[in-house]
């Protein structure tokens, strides 16, 4: 792991994707209670993406304190989530405990998945891959521990989105009087990272750039929605564009989806996009 990589997955462990959203301790009934009605409070179009899909086994890559985890796990035999923070797949284990569905979390980077071929129905990731240093071996290694005809969600931040064109204009206006490159600026939307000083990596996606990421699965499928946004620095109205994604129907489906969300701050909307591997 390089030494951005470390840092970023410090800041992760210090501050698990979402935990902003529950105000209860750590790990306490309450907590994943809150963590749950939050999320899909502010964004109702989740619930209704993860409604669709049910199968064998569920990998989540990427999975944080788990919510999305333990509510996509309640239709699903046996679900593992992993997560390069050693706080979000504890917490994450808590919330498959707590929700009572069954499974396992662990350390493990979505980079180099530690499964053997085949042995997920669909593999889930939501806000992760456009932070990881290498999205597309991510996605060689989705496609490679998904079985034959199995489906890929990946939720991506959204280029063209009111959120990032605020901060865009902000980054334009503010340039002259500060040495920050746009990466490190936009990077401040993620929660922690203002008062860590850890800028972790964060890439948006257009359209056509998502389908190319994603371009060794077939019937891609991509679609927008809206979610809470609010920058590292300021709170704003603006809401971030994510893209959800619908089933086909019939074996190898793609879609398109989701939005990330941030613990307080999905930046940009997000993409999601669902696949099937291509030629299996
Ligand atoms: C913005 S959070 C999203 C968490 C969760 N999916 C959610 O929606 O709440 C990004 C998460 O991805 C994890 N992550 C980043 N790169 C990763 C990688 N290469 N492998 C596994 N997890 C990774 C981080 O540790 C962090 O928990």
């Amino acid at each position: 792991m390089n030494a951005a990589r470390r840092k970023a997955s410090a800041l992760w462990g210090r501050h698990p994707a979402g935990t902003g959203l529950a105000s209860s301790p750590w790990r306490s009934p309450r907590f994943y209670q809150e963590m749950r009605t939050t999320r899909y409070r502010q964004q109702p179009w989740h619930t209704r993406l993860l409604d669709g899909y049910r199968g064998g086994r569920l990998l989540e890559v990427g999975c944080g304190a788990g919510t999305d985890l333990a509510y996509l796990g309640r239709h699903f035999q046996h679900v593992v989530g992993i997560d390069l923070a050693e706080t979000g797949a504890r917490l994450a284990g808590g919330a498959i405990d707590h929700w009572q569905v069954k499974g396992a979390t662990l350390v493990a980077d979505g980079e180099a998945l530690p499964f053997a071929d085949g042995g997920f129905d669909l593999v889930y990731s939501f806000g992760v891959l456009h932070h990881t240093d290498d999205p597309a071996t991510a996605l060689r290694e989705i496609r490679r521990v998904l079985r034959p005809g199995g489906r890929v969600v990946v939720g991506l931040y959204h280029r063209w989105s009111l959120f990032a064109a605020h901060v865009l204009v902000r980054y334009l206006l503010t340039a002259g009087f500060r040495n920050e490159s746009w990466d490190d600026f936009i990077a401040r939307c993620e929660q922690g990272s203002v008062e860590e000083g850890i800028r972790p990596r964060l890439r948006l996606y257009s359209r056509r750039s998502a389908r190319r990421l994603l371009g060794e699965f077939h019937e891609v499928r991509a679609r927008v929605s809206a979610s809470p946004a609010r920058t590292g620095a300021s709170p704003t109205a603006a809401p971030g564009v994510a893209r959800a994604a619908r089933p086909t129907t019939g074996p190898g489906r793609a879609w398109s989806a989701g939005s990330g969300d941030g613990p307080r701050s999905p930046p940009a909307g997000s993409r999601q996009t669902a696949a099937g591997p291509r030629g299996r």
